[in-house]
C-alpha cells in the first residue's frame, strides 16, 4: 500500500521570519486559503506569543480557514503555550500546539543556561500542559541534528509517553548531510522504544543547499512529516523548498511509493502570491516555479520537446500550475466570471468584496486589454492594504525628459487631511519618493525597491515591491499599475501605512527639495 507523507507548511511562521518577509494578518489570512487549496496538511500559522499580531493572525485563520490542521508555535513554557492554545482554539480539534526546546550541548550551555536534565524535565511538562489544551501535540528538539544521540533517543521518549503525536527532528542550522542526517531518522526509530506511537517529522534548513536533500533522506528512513515553506523561504538561507519535495516525490514515484495530498496545480499560483505578498522574488531558475523553470532556450532542445515532450522535460509545466492559456479576462467580462476565475485561483469572493474587486477590475481593464492571473492577484494585494490606509494617494504628476530635472508634485490624504508636496530627484521615481516622504514621519529608510512586469507587453502592470526600515521594524509594500511612477508610489504608501507610528509631519511647508 502506498505511504502518505503529512506536509507541514511553515511559510507563515518560519518563512515570515526571512528578513523583510513579515506579512500583515489579511496578507496571512490570504496565504492560508491559498494553502488550505493547495492541499497541505498542517499550516503553521505563527508564533503567538511573538505579538498581537502574531496571535490575531493565528487565531483569524484558526477560525476562518477549512480544512488542515492550524498549529501555533511555543517555547516549551507556560506562558507560551497557554497563548498558543487561545489563539489555535477556534480550529478544535484540528488546533495543534508546537512546542519546542533546544537539545544541543551548545544550545543548552549556552543559549538556555539548562543542563540535560533541566531540559527534559521541561520538554515533559511543556508536552503534557498543551496535551490538556489541545487536539494536538508536537514537540521539537530544536538543534537536533547537533544533539548527541542519546540524549536525542531519551527526550524523544519522553516526550512521546507525555503525549506528544508528533515528534519534529530538526536541523535548525542547516549542518547536517543527507546519509547522516537519513540515519539520525533511522536510529531514533529503531532506538526509541515507544517510537510507534507517534510521527516522525523532520524540518531542515537550507545553509549548505542541503534541506530538500536531508529531507527526503529523513523519508527513506521512515519520516512521515515534511515541514517546508513555499518557495523555500525561511531564516536565513530558508527552509526546504515544498514545491521540490512535493515534484520528486512525484515525479520518482518509481523509487518513493509515497503519496502526499498537494493538488500540484496550485504550486505556482501560491508560490506567485507568496512572492507578490512577500516581496521576495522567485530567482528565474528556481526549480518548479522560477519563470525559466520550464523554457528552453536552445535549438537542439526545443527541436526535441516539439518532436517528444519528454525528451527534454521530465513533468509538465501544466501539472504545476504553469498554464498556457494565460489569458483570462478583459474588460466585458461579468462578476460571475471574474468570481469564478478568483475561485480557481483559490480566492473566495463574498458578495461585498466582489463588489470592490469588481470595481478595481474594471478600472484596470480600462487601460489594460488582456487581464492575467498575476493582474487578479495583484488587484488583492492593492486591497487588502485598503484595510489600514491611513494616506491615501489623491494624485501624482512625475515629468521627466532627456536633459529635464525630474519633477513630481503628490496630493496625499493623511488621516482625513489633503497635503500636497513637490519634489525633483535623480528620476520621476525619486522625485516622488522625495515628495511622499517629506509629508510623513518616520519614513523609514529605503532598504529594497524593485520593480517587475506582472506580464508581457508593454501594457503590462509594473508591479513594485518597497522595503523600508524603520529601528527594528521591517517593513514591505506592493503596488500595481499601468504606470511605473503611480506603481512606486503605491508601494511606498503601502510600506509607509504600515510603520505602526507613521503620521503626518506637523510643519509641512510645500517641499521642493533636490
Ligand atoms: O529551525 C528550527 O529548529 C525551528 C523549530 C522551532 C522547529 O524552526
Ligand atoms: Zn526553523
Amino acid at each position: 500500500m502506498t505511504d502518505r507523507l503529512y506536509i507541514f507548511d511553515t511559510t507563515l511562521r518560519d518563512g515570515e521570519q526571512s528578513p523583510g518577509c513579515s506579512m500583515n494578518i489579511d496578507e496571512k489570512l490570504r496565504v492560508a486559503h491559498a494553502l488550505a487549496t493547495l492541499g497541505v496538511d498542517v499550516i503553521e500559522a505563527g508564533f503567538p506569543i511573538a505579538s498581537p499580531g502574531d496571535f490575531e493572525a493565528v487565531h483569524r485563520i484558526a477560525s476562518e480557514v477549512k480544512g488542515p490542521c492550524i498549529a501555533g508555535l511555543a517555547r516549551a513554557a507556560r506562558r507560551d503555550i497557554e497563548r498558543a492554545a487561545e489563539a489555535i482554539k477556534p480550529a478544535g480539534e484540528r488546533g495543534r500546539i508546537h512546542t519546542f526546546i533546544a537539545t544541543s550541548p551548545i544550545h543548552m550551555q549556552a543559549k538556555l543556561r539548562m543542563s540535560p536534565e533541566q531540559v527534559v524535565e521541561r520538554a515533559i511538562e511543556a508536552v503534557r500542559l498543551a496535551r490538556a489544551l489541545a487536539g494536538e501535540v508536537e514537540f521539537s528538539a530544536e538543534d537536533a541534528g547537533r544533539s548527541e544521540m542519546d540524549f536525542l533517543c531519551r527526550i524523544v521518549e519522553e516526550t512521546i509517553k507525555a503525549g506528544a503525536k508528533v515528534i519534529n527532528i530538526p536541523d535548525t542550522v542547516g549542518y547536517m548531510t543527507p546519509d547522516e542526517f537519513g540515519q539520525r531518522i533511522r536510529t531514533l526509530i529503531e532506538r526509541v522504544p515507544n517510537a510507534d506511537q507517534a510521527i516522525f517529522s523532520v524540518h531542515c534548513h537550507n545553509d549548505l543547499g542541503l534541506a530538500v536533500a536531508n529531507s527526503l533522506a529523513a523519508v527513506e528512513n521512515g519520516a512521515r512529516q515534511v515541514e517546508c515553506t513555499i518557495n523555500g523561504l525561511g531564516e536565513r538561507a530558508g527552509n526546504a523548498a515544498l514545491e521540490e519535495i512535493v515534484m520528486i516525490l512525484r515525479t520518482r514515484s518509481d523509487r518513493y511509493d509515497i503519496e502526499t495530498g498537494i493538488d500540484t496545480t496550485r504550486i505556482v499560483p501560491t508560490s506567485r502570491m507568496v512572492s507578490q505578498i512577500t516581496g521576495m522574488p522567485i530567482q528565474p531558475n528556481k526549480a518548479i516555479v522560477g519563470a525559466n523553470a520550464f523554457a528552453h532556450e536552445s535549438g537542439i532542445h526545443q527541436d526535441g520537446v516539439l518532436k517528444h515532450q519528454k525528451t527534454y522535460e521530465i513533468m509538465t509545466p501544466e501539472s504545476v500550475g504553469w498554464t498556457t492559456n494565460r489569458m483570462v479576462l478583459g474588460k466585458h467580462s461579468g462578476r460571475a466570471a471574474l468570481r469564478a476565475r478568483y475561485a480557481a485561483l483559490g480566492v473566495e469572493l463574498d458578495d461585498n468584496r466582489l463588489n470592490d474587486v469588481f470595481t478595481r477590475f474594471k478600472k484596470l481593464a480600462d487601460k489594460k486589454k488582456d487581464i492575467f492571473d498575476e493582474d487578479l492577484l495583484a488587484i488583492l494585494s492593492d486591497e487588502s492594504e485598503v484595510n489600514v490606509e491611513r494616506i491615501k494617494l489623491v494624485s501624482l504628476h512625475a515629468a521627466s525628459g532627456t536633459g529635464d530635472t525630474p519633477v513630481a508634485a503628490v496630493e496625499l490624504e493623511i488621516e482625513g487631511k489633503l497635503l500636497k508636496a513637490t519634489a525633483e530627484g535623480d528620476g520621476p521615481v525619486d522625485a516622488a519618493f522625495k515628495a511622499i516622504k517629506s509629508l510623513v514621519e518616520p519614513n523609514g529608510k529605503l532598504l529594497l525597491y524593485s520593480v517587475n512586469a506582472i506580464t508581457s507587453g508593454t501594457d503590462a502592470q509594473g508591479e513594485v515591491t518597497v522595503r523600508l526600515q524603520d529601528g527594528n521594524r521591517i517593513v514591505n509594500g506592493q503596488g500595481a499599475d499601468t504606470d511605473i511612477v503611480v506603481a512606486s508610489a503605491k508601494a511606498l504608501i503601502s510600506a509607509l501605512n504600515k510603520l505602526p507610528d507613521m503620521h503626518a509631519k506637523v510643519v509641512h511647508a510645500q517641499y521642493s527639495g533636490v
